[in-house]
């Protein structure tokens, strides 16, 4: 069954606490990591991590849209993160290959992540290597956003990528996924869907993401 996991960039950052409680029915918790630079906005850091893996046992799906990650992997992965995800636009692929590094030596999962402008090709060298591949459909930055229908290629082309390569590999998407699209988005070949807007704007956060699961 398809793993949906809340974005809390949509909660109430003085709530918290509350929020996070709220999405406990889902499977892994999604925290949007953003730098100001990779993308044109600013959210949170490590502390934040840190309290967050105080207050949950959830498992936290901690996506870094910030240039160079390779720099923090080590902090996250201290600060209680179960899998971190990478953008390949993010810098060299040397560099995107010490990160990888990095998760393995602290014992984290790794995925990489694409923004829409890169093609499904991009991941193969990283099957085989990787946990998980994030197919971004909307720009990273900000949450609310409209889904990028063609982006349903993307995820089809990863799909059978990963099916040939990395069969065990996760496929998540992230961005505009509601329940609309979210059979849409599972039927492309996704197994992790997460919802920032369609879970924490829902009257009743659980039942969406019962929805979201179908
Ligand atoms: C966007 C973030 C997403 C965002 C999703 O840059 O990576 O995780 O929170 O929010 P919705 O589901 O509202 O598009
Ligand atoms: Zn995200």
């Amino acid at each position: 069954m398809v793993k949906v996991a809340p974005s809390i960039l949509s909660a109430d950052f003085c709530n918290l606490e509350r929020d996070i409680r709220r999405v406990s029915s889902a499977d892994w918790l999604h925290v949007d990591v953003m730098d100001g630079m990779f993308v044109p906005n600013l959210t949170i850091g490590v502390p934040v991590v840190e309290s967050i893996r105080r207050h949950t046992d959830m498992f936290l799906d901690v996506h870094l849209m910030i240039d160079k990650p390779a720099r923090f992997i080590q902090q996250f992965a201290k600060a209680g993160a179960d899998l971190l995800s990478v953008h390949l636009e993010a810098d060299h692929p040397a560099h995107i290959a010490d990160a990888l590094r990095a998760m393995e030596d602290c014992g984290v999962k790794k995925a990489v992540a694409l923004r829409p402008i890169t093609s499904a090709s991009a991941v193969l060298p990283y099957l085989g290597q990787v946990d998980m591949v994030l197919v971004m459909t909307v720009e990273p930055g900000f949450g609310g956003q409209k889904f990028m229908e063609h982006q349903l290629d993307t995820i089809r082309e990863v799909r059978a990528l990963i099916d040939k390569y990395d069969p065990s590999c996760q496929l998540e998407v992230d961005g505009g996924v509601g329940p609309a699209n979210a059979q849409t988005v599972i039927d492309a070949g996704a197994t992790v869907l997460v919802a920032g807007s369609a879970v924490y704007g829902a009257e009743d956060p659980a039942a969406a993401i019962a929805a979201l699961r179908g």
